[in-house]
């Protein structure tokens, strides 16, 4: 009898431990940023913690320490940083059945791309806040406490954002679109152009995994003065052919050819459009705490 109601104890007990574990989340922070900087990261990943109880939160630190981690935002090929994460991921097992990812800035694209290439473990809900689907073109304000950085990179662009060894080291090179060159853009660049499947042939498992995701939250800033245009932060972009002229997602070549399931995701509602006032990055915790622990907390 003791036996038996000890059992059943620990079987309640495992039960319920298991129906109360929340889904864990990974973090990916944006350019000029590190995973854990107590201003930024740090206190996204403690927020997060907090309103959601026993919660296992993972802010990415790209390489061995701070310093490396935010030099690799910058100087690090995004593919390189991608597969990392794969393994990184698929060797936590607190992450084993599965996650909610949240990315700021260029860290969202980074993230979808962790889906549609990986995605083992599966991301459940991935929210992106203030990133480049789309690209950029133009690189206004360069953030970040390393100013080094941020002149080597406006260099660089300078120099030509499609040579094959700047497009191989320079992160922002990676996402780089120019309106005024898209077959260049199409042929050269190695990591936007081949997520969005712009590259002339198309990935079936880019679009089955990123179908795979219960939600994509997009959150644009709706003064961001650091991201050119902003309308790339809810997949929207300039017009080809010139950089006046913008366009929404759905009238872009990747929604209407199908280069990525977004009119299937759209049509689901999987794609949730979220806009704050201000500039990039700029929100408070109330905010963060009313509109996207939702989403992580399901
Ligand atoms: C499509 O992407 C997957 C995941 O990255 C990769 O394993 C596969 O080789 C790619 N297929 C083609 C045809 O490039
Ligand atoms: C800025 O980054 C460069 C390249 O990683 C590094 O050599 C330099 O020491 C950094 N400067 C500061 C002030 O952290
Ligand atoms: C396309 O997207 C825009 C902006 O989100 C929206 O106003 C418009 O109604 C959409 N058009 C169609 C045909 O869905």
């Amino acid at each position: 009898m003791f036996k038996l109601s000890l059992c059943l104890f620990a079987a309640l007990c495992c039960a319920t431990a298991a129906y109360a574990a929340p889904t864990p989340v990974v973090i990916w922070h944006g350019m000029g940023d590190s995973c854990c900087n107590p201003l930024s990261m740090g206190a996204i990943k403690k927020l997060i913690e907090q309103n959601i109880p026993n919660v296992y939160v993972l802010s990415l630190e790209i390489g061995n320490n701070v310093a490396e981690d935010e030099a690799n935002g910058f100087l690090k090929n995004v593919n390189k940083q991608v597969e990392m994460v794969c393994e990184k991921l698929a060797n936590d097992p607190n992450l084993a059945n599965g996650f909610h990812g949240i990315g700021f800035s260029q860290g969202s694209q980074f993230l979808r791309a962790y889906v549609q290439r990986c995605n083992k473990p599966a991301m459940k809900n991935l929210v992106s806040v203030g990133g480049q689907h789309q690209g950029v073109y133009g690189f206004p304000k360069c953030p970040g406490a390393n100013s080094t950085l941020c002149e080597v990179t406006r260099r660089l662009l300078n120099i030509g954002a499609y040579v094959d060894w700047i497009q191989a080291t320079l992160v922002q090179a990676e996402y780089w679109q120019d309106p005024f060159n898209l077959k260049e853009y199409e042929e050269k660049n190695i990591f936007l152009a081949d997520i969005n499947n712009q590259k002339g042939t198309i990935n079936q498992t880019y679009i089955d995994n990123l179908n795979s995701l219960n939600k994509m939250v997009l959150v644009k800033f709706t003064e961001d003065t650091m991201v050119q245009p902003r309308e790339s932060e809810w997949f929207g972009f300039y017009a080809p052919g010139q950089d006046k002229q913008i366009i929404s997602m759905n009238q872009t070549d990747i929604y209407q050819q199908n280069l990525l399931p977004l009119r299937t995701m759209e049509q689901a509602g999987k794609i949730d459009f979220l806009s704050v006032v201000g500039d990039h990055l700029r929100f408070t915790d109330a905010w963060f705490v009313s509109t996207i622990i939702p989403y992580l907390a399901q």
